[in-house]
């Protein structure tokens, strides 16, 4: 009888049949399908698995600290952390178009990942969390986005690995299950979806560090805020975006002029189209004080009431 539990063991047979005593190696973004699949390969093959994760500096505050605790810390992986931050803000200079930022950043992704595979020797293999809706054709942006922003496949002819992909009959809510049964921490396991180009598209036209600082101190207000008001199990994704502009404002009786912080939050079924969630006022302006008082370059915050159509979830 099919339950995870089976599932789990079967696939942890079934990896090591397939790879016998030779290295795989696994970019690892801390996504929850490369999460789940990164727990199911350290069962599986312990330290014959490498882990790659690299720090593209568009990372949300905290992000790339706890993929390092849970995976190295916690199951002792072998883990290369690649703080890449720096060279992806060099490459996005003055780069203002909203896809021209996304072809950098996956071209740059895949650049990175490049040397670290090469400094590895003996690899035969290389993981990946396809899962099942990335097979099928499913329509979605998401998977289609996720899809190429991981997908190695854009590795050079003499990188190129056989697969390991046991995740790839599973769809998104036996994943989530899977890796609770792997004990990966429910944080990870249900974490929202959160795009291959990070708050690099939330931080609007061409990114700069003040502003990006902004995003990320603004997006762990509200998502910390989300949760002890009980909605980060409620809504399906919720962020902030900073937009390239000023508007006036007063800070200590004097005229000040700084960027506008603009909250997103949204339920959807299979992001083609979704509602706004009607937030409590209290949560917003409780979540508005905080932003006010502990982000810098910000003086006015708003919530975005567009529903997609005609908006898209993200901004850019
Ligand atoms: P939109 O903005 O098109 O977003 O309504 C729908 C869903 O897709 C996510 N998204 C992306 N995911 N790379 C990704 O991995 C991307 O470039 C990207 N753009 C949008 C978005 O967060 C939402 O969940």
């Amino acid at each position: 009888n099919w339950n995870m539990k089976n599932f789990v063991a079967d696939q942890i047979e079934i990896v090591r049949e397939q790879v016998g005593n030779k290295k795989v190696l696994l970019a690892l973004s801390g996504g929850v399908d490369s999460s789940v699949v990164a727990a199911l390969l350290i069962k599986a093959i312990g330290k014959q698995l490498t882990c790659v994760h690299v720090n593209h500096g568009l990372m949300r505050k905290g992000e790339s600290e706890s993929v390092v605790e849970v995976f190295k810390d916690q199951m002792d992986a072998n883990l290369v952390y690649v703080d890449a931050s720096e060279r992806f803000l060099t490459k996005l200079e003055n780069v203002d178009d909203p896809e021209q930022k996304r072809k950098i950043i996956g071209a740059e992704f895949i650049r990175v990942f490049e040397e670290e595979a090469r400094k590895l020797e003996g690899i035969e293999f290389l993981g990946q969390g396809t899962i099942y809706p990335d097979i099928v054709e499913s329509g979605t942006k998401t998977a289609k986005m996720v899809k190429s922003h991981h997908n190695v496949g854009g590795l050079p002819e003499d990188l190129q690995f056989k697969l390991v992909e046991p995740l790839k009959q599973l769809f998104k809510d036996e994943v989530r299950a899977c890796g609770i049964e792997l004990g990966l921490p429910e944080e990870m396991v249900y974490r929202q979806p959160f795009p291959g180009p990070g708050l690099g598209v939330r931080c609007l036209g061409a990114i700069t560090r003040e502003r990006l600082e902004a995003v990320r101190e603004s997006d762990a207000i509200l998502r910390e805020e989300f949760k002890n008001a009980g909605l980060d199990k409620k809504v399906w994704q919720y962020f902030t975006v900073v937009p390239d502009f000023k508007s006036v404002g007063v800070r200590d009786n004097a005229r000040c002029f700084e960027y506008p912080v603009i909250i997103r939050a949204v339920n959807t079924v299979d992001a083609m189209t979704a509602t706004i969630e009607e937030v409590d006022w209290k949560v917003l302006l409780k979540i508005t004080d905080r932003i006010m008082k502990e982000v810098k370059n910000v003086n006015r915050v708003c919530y975005d009431m567009s529903p997609k159509p005609n908006a898209t979830i993200e901004w850019e």
